[in-house]
């Protein structure tokens, strides 16, 4: 069998789990109020896992709803690259638990831990194994439960996520599809966005809660994702007024409008979902464009630039052919 070219999304769904945290309800917990949530960050809500629902529970919902866009079964896939941070267990991986739930038995699943860049580093690296021809479709997730490495009272960081869960599928394709990935970290910027407790010894050593200098933060990912775009572009041969739809990690309203303007990309081509969800870190771009794809605005032949930047410091950008 010769290696197909290219791969294609034949199929996007997400899930929310049903608790709605408002940021009035917020402001019974710690020392905000909704006007400075929205005016600092756009979220107005965000959902909350229930006791007991994991990260493979949100992304079985989400890779269900994904596989039934696509018109196809569970058994189709022979790849599943699942992006999370907030694992169901140390292992086995949250994929090889999604597998299960699905009632695959074929093809191979792992996690990927880019935190908030996890999706863009997911379908990146499930591209490279559909373009070799090792894998003919697979399944690509972004699946959190943030609201457990939470401190609930730091209200410099609790306002600010979600959980949920975002899904595609991606298959072989003679055209693309995806026209290229490009991928970066930099282990230099870990002190500024971290969650540092680990397990030993039967216990967690260290604080187990997200950790964030929210200015650094801004600043390096603005830049990033700036920079990323240009990249993503120039690989192409294509300019920046032919982005049909930009979709940013769905972190704050302000960084991914700073970063447009930057860019010169028109607000009406940006889809933000953040308000609805908050931060949902790997979950994020995935929420965001099966949002855009359900709703009609994403149409066959548009062009979308996803970009991811997260924790490690990871970020990335995939340029897909719709
Ligand atoms: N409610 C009310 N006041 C607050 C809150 C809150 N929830 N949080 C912080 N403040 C206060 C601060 O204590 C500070 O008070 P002070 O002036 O008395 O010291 C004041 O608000 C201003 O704080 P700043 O941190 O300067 O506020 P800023 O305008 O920078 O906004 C924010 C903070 C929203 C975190 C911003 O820095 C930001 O968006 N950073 C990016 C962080 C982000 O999105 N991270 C997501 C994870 S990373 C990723 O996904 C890429």
């Amino acid at each position: 069998m010769s290696a197909p070219a290219r791969s294609r999304i034949a199929g996007t769904g997400s899930h929310l789990p049903a608790r709605v945290l408002t940021n009035r309800d917020l402001e019974s917990m710690v020392d905000t109020t909704d006007e400075w949530i929205v005016a600092r960050t756009g979220i107005r809500e965000r959902r909350i896992a229930a006791d007991g629902e994991t990260t493979s529970d949100l992304a079985l919902a989400a890779a269900r709803n994904a596989l039934a866009a696509a018109g196809l079964r569970p058994g189709d896939i022979d790849l599943i690259v699942l992006a999370t941070s907030t694992p169901d267990m140390v292992f086995p991986s949250s994929a090889c638990l999604l597998q299960k739930k699905l009632g695959i038995r074929h093809g191979a699943a792992f996690d990927v831990q880019a935190v908030c860049s996890g999706f863009v580093y997911a379908l990146a690296t499930a591209d490279q194994f559909i373009r070799s021809g090792m894998h003919r479709r697979a399944l690509v997730v972004g699946a959190e439960v943030f609201s457990r490495i939470l401190d609930w009272k730091d209200r410099g960081t609790c306002v600010l996520f979600g959980d949920g869960a975002g899904a595609v599928v991606l298959e072989a394709s003679p055209e693309p599809g995806i026209l290229s990935s490009h991928l970066h970290a930099d282990g230099a910027y870990a002190d500024i966005l971290n969650t540092p407790g680990h397990v030993s010894g039967g216990g967690v050593t260290g604080d187990p809660t997200l950790k964030m200098d929210g200015g650094a933060v801004f600043k390096l990912a603005v830049r990033v994702l700036e920079e990323s775009a240009h990249e993503a572009l120039s690989a192409n041969g294509l300019a920046v007024a032919d982005v049909d739809w930009f979709v940013a990690h769905q972190a704050n309203v302000r960084i991914i409008s700073h970063t447009a303007r930057k860019l010169g990309i028109p607000p009406e081509k940006c889809v933000v979902t953040v308000d609805r969800h908050a931060n949902t870190s790997a979950a994020s771009i995935p929420l965001a464009l099966d949002v855009a794809a359900r709703d009609g605005r994403i149409k066959r032949g548009d062009l979308v630039l996803l970009e991811g930047v997260g924790g490690g410091f990871t970020w990335g950008s995939v340029l897909i052919r719709w």
